[in-house]
């Protein structure tokens, strides 16, 4: 008897174009089918992505909490709670996390960073790595764990950075891998394993 599919909900803020790519790619043997897109923006363009892709969608604004995270991720973990995933995909979801709220779905949520941790944890990744003139850029899939942008790496993609780049062009190439690797690395997780992909 074949296992019941991992059920897998996906956190967004913006376009989720990295949130279509996992969707459209847990179809047939894949271990995994999406259960949830969540975003803390209700005018989220990723929502109606993720609605013509028929997955049911929620979506808890922060804004009215000002700086009571704590109230927002109670209100945030209803729907999340609801769709009882067994997986989190945090898909450019720009909200950093309490680490309750992480601890809740401890080992069993991943996160895409767009450069290759440890360095340039946060933001204005392809910026600094231009600022410091590296060769090499590009992108991570981690779990997530309390500290932000540092939790195990379970896959990583490089890319060159090329003469005249600018921080626009570069992060365009990585996300061309973004593509590539968070589905890759979420097809191996969900069938348990954590041996880390490696692109490019
Ligand atoms: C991606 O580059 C991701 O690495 C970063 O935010 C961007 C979001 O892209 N966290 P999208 O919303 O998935 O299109």
């Amino acid at each position: 008897m074949t296992a019941a599919p991992r059920r897998v909900a996906i956190l967004i803020s913006g376009g989720g174009s990295n949130m279509v790519k996992l969707v459209e790619s847990m179809t047939g043997d894949h271990p995994a089918r999406p259960v949830l897109v969540l975003s803390n923006d209700p005018a989220a363009s990723g929502l109606d992505r993720a609605r013509a892709l028929d997955v049911p969608v929620a979506a808890v604004d922060h804004r009215p909490f000002g700086r009571d995270r704590a109230a927002f991720e109670t209100a945030l973990l209803q729907p999340l709670l609801e769709a009882s995933p067994d997986v989190v995909c945090l898909a450019g979801f720009m909200r950093v996390l309490t680490p309750a709220f992480v601890a809740r779905f401890a080992g069993r949520m991943l996160n895409i960073h767009p450069s290759l941790l440890p360095a340039y944890p946060g933001l204005h990744t392809h910026q600094r790595a231009l600022d410091a003139g590296d060769a090499q850029a590009g992108c991570t899939v981690h779990e997530v764990t309390a500290d932000l942008d540092a939790g195990p790496v379970l896959g990583q993609a490089r890319v060159p950075v090329l003469p005249g780049d600018t921080a626009d062009s570069l992060a365009a190439r990585v996300l061309v891998q973004e593509h590539r690797l968070y589905p890759a690395v979420l097809r191996r997780f969900a069938a348990g394993d954590r041996t880390p992909v490696l692109l490019g």
